[in-house]
């Protein structure tokens, strides 16, 4: 069933002091029942910190990466069993920064989702265009390629731990939003797409958030579109105050 969510991804953010402080301001200043999910992404070291002071609040807390092989000499990575046994069962994959920076391709990205899915975890799976591809018109072809290579290989059932999130890459820490048109636009192409594969009622169930710049002063006209599902949010989502306000934005 399509849910309204709001995740905010702190990226390598705040040591262990500042993730206590800033889920017990969350803790304090959350309305009771919001109309969205909330969800939250620490850092490794302090996923265990955090699913133990928010178990018992509806704030779901995910990891940002995870590795694809479930043991073994993999130095300095992490596996879905290690994350599940700190309570973490919701994984961004994905995620533009990683797919800069350490090269995670779209092949590699569909070993991670289909490790994340063997142990029933929920993913938040990113993607969207650079700048250069949204200035040749290649932005639909490339969304399309990126969600082909790493999903379109599931079998349909595997939807329901699935949540898209498309984050262009030139309103990632920029300032720069897509507008609430273009959004909408690339979420309603996203949700054909997914229709066109895997059916109607798995597009119509799969909630798609939009991620670049999302702030307390622009959520609320991005999440008024249809096809917008809510937001994966990074520097807002450092202060609790404007994360809320932009959780309150549905
Ligand atoms: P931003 O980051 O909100 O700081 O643009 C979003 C993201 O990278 O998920």
């Amino acid at each position: 069933m399509r849910k309204n969510i709001v995740a905010g991804n702190w990226k390598m953010n705040n040591d262990l002091a500042e993730t206590q402080e800033l889920i017990s301001d969350l803790k304090k200043q959350m309305v009771k029942e919001p109309n969205a999910t909330v969800m939250v992404a620490p850092t490794f070291t302090n996923l265990y910190e955090a699913f133990q002071s928010l178990k018992d609040t509806p704030v779901v807390v995910a990891a940002q990466n995870m590795h694809q092989n479930a043991s073994g000499a993999y130095t300095g990575e992490i596996s879905a069993n290690m994350l599940k046994s700190v309570g973490v069962e919701t994984v961004i994959l994905g995620h533009s920064e990683r797919r800069a920076y350490f090269n995670e391709t779209n092949e590699l990205l569909a070993e991670k989702v289909d490790a994340a899915l063997e142990n029933n975890m929920t993913i938040i799976f990113c993607f969207g265009e650079e700048l250069e591809d949204r200035k040749a018109e290649k932005h639909f072809d490339l969304v399309a390629s990126q969600l082909k290579e790493s999903l379109y290989h599931l079998p349909k059932e595997s939807w329901k731990n699935i949540i898209l999130a498309y984050e262009p890459v030139w309103a990632i820490g920029t300032g720069e939003t897509a507008s609430p048109e273009q959004a909408q636009e690339m979420h309603a192409f996203v949700r054909k797409n997914v229709a066109d594969k895997f059916g109607e009622e798995v597009a119509e169930d799969v909630s798609i958030l939009y991620g670049g710049s999302v702030k307390p002063a622009n959520a609320k006209e991005i999440f008024a579109n249809k096809d917008v599902d809510g937001g994966l949010i990074g520097g807002a989502s450092l202060k609790a105050a404007d994360f809320l306000e932009i959780v309150n934005a549905f």
